[in-house]
């Protein structure tokens, strides 16, 4: 069997979700690929150093072994704070307003791909899967391929791909998506995803696009671009659901919110995720219900991300203002209806909010996936389940249609979610929660990996 050599920007073996909620399904995504094929996942260590010396790192760790670099300050300012976090996550995520357009972050970017080409290099044999991630790494299959790797090389795209009439802003956008034509395989999250880059690529390169085998011919070279929705670790979920951390989770959610009904949301602290929007749908349903203000305590976990780029400074503070406005309104000396909580927490412990929330918001502006979503649902109580709440702008919103599936950018439509998931009785909550189980429990993670890396082996 071929081993597995998966790329990303960091790696991170998944013991805690520490800042995360916030490394996202990445982590436990690959961590499961890797301990199924075997093989090293590689990626910056997360430190700083001098400079980028290209010293390889290897640990081995709960059967996952990982190879990590050290970039120095000027390549994480260029590359991972620069192109890919202030072009290419606002670009990605439609808001061309945050986007930066230098040329010297740009610059960075490619020569970071660079580095890691060269530390691949080192590392694979001619028969490996090569299997890269994510938006900070375009253009690696193509660094890897001027270094002679003739292995299979596929690409997963975990964020959005926009609108080409969005994409076209980006100066060398060309440049960029020829990169991306040497993947064998291409992985989107969703059908839209999929449909933008595809469409981008007849009309922008004039590709040859078959949108019923995926396949894309341009310039006598072949790639295969498919949707594959990622999902979550299923039994990982119910095991970590099980536990002591996440029974005495639950009890600390429950005791402390007494008589009233818990709302949570779990998500890295970035614009994309909708949270001032949030705030305010509450702040609708409050100004609409002020009987009900009583009644709701919404318990937002929001890790800080990403602290060094401008736009992530400006939302956590924006954040924080709304907040603080709200909790001025409507506090009584017994009562906060909103707790924020600036930091991460264990799966486990995750686990146990989740089932102690009867009402889920997952409402980002646009969002790739968004595994919160899918996490809330495995995580409920079958015989009294919650209820989630899902903006209709996350890819996870094409899977989970039995969701309030709202918009999140309005509040009054917030607010009238949050008024029907408060009443929902319990029948409708089961019918509901009975479907959305099955799409969340059927659909996981092993699936997502086993059809990736099988298309990557065989589709010619
Ligand atoms: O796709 C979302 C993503 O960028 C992942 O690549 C990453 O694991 C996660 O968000 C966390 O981001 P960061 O590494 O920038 O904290």
């Amino acid at each position: 069997m071929s081993r597995l050599v998966i790329i990303s920007n960091r790696v991170a073996v998944a013991k805690a979700r520490g800042a995360a909620g916030a490394q996202g399904g990445l982590a436990g995504a690959l961590n499961s690929a890797l301990k199924k094929y075997g093989g090293i996942w590689f990626g910056w260590s997360g430190e700083e150093a001098e400079e980028t010396t290209g010293h390889l790192q290897l640990n081995t760790n709960d059967g996952v072994t990982t190879a990590t670099i050290d970039l120095s300050t000027n390549d994480v300012e260029e590359y991972y704070n620069g192109y890919a976090n202030s072009t290419l996550w606002p670009l990605f995520h439609y808001r061309i307003d945050l986007t930066e357009y230098e040329n010297e972050t740009g610059r960075g970017y490619e020569r970071v791909n660079e580095t890691f080409a060269k530390s691949v290099s080192l590392l694979t044999e001619p028969d490996d899967l090569i299997w890269v991630h994510d938006y900070h790494l375009l253009p690696l299959g193509e660094r890897l391929r001027a270094r002679g790797h003739k292995n299979r090389i596929g690409f997963f795209l975990h964020t959005p791909w926009p609108p080409a009439r969005l994409f076209v802003s980006l100066p060398y956008h060309e440049r960029l998506v020829r990169t991306m034509l040497e993947y064998d395989v291409i992985g989107f999250q969703t059908e839209e995803w999929l449909g933008s880059f595809q469409h981008y690529c007849a009309k922008e390169l004039g590709a040859e696009v078959d949108e019923v085998t995926g396949k894309i011919t341009f310039e006598g070279r072949v790639t295969h671009a498919r949707a594959y929705p990622i999902g979550v670790d299923w039994d990982h979920i119910q095991a970590q659901g099980e536990t002591p951390e996440a029974r005495q989770a639950a009890q600390r959610m429950l005791s402390s919110t007494r008589h009233r009904t818990a709302m949570i949301g779990v998500d890295r602290l970035d614009y994309s995720k909708g949270l001032p929007e949030r705030i305010d749908g509450i702040s609708r349903f409050f100004d609409q219900n002020p009987d009900r203000a009583r009644d709701l305590v919404f318990v937002q976990i929001a890790p800080p991300s990403r602290e060094d780029v401008d736009s992530y400074q400006k939302i956590r503070a924006e954040l924080e203002q709304k907040t603080g406005q709200i909790n001025g309104a409507w506090s009584e000396v017994d009562i906060v209806p909103i707790r924020y909580v600036n930091k991460g927490h264990s799966l486990a412990e995750l686990c146990g909010f989740y089932r102690a929330s009867k009402i889920g918001l997952v409402t980002p502006l646009r969002d790739g996936m968004n595994l919160v979503a899918k996490e809330y649902i495995a995580a409920q109580d079958p015989d009294d389940p919650g209820v989630l709440i899902l903006s209709q702008f996350a890819g996870a919103a094409h899977q989970l249609t039995e969701a309030l599936l709202v918009n999140p950018h309005s509040p009054d439509n917030l607010a009238r979610a949050i008024a029907e998931a408060l009443d929902m009785p319990l029948s409708e909550r089961k019918r509901r929660y009975d479907i959305l189980v099955k799409t969340v429990r059927d659909d996981d993670i092993h699936g997502w990996t086993q059809n990736f890396v099988s298309d990557l082996k065989h589709i010619p």
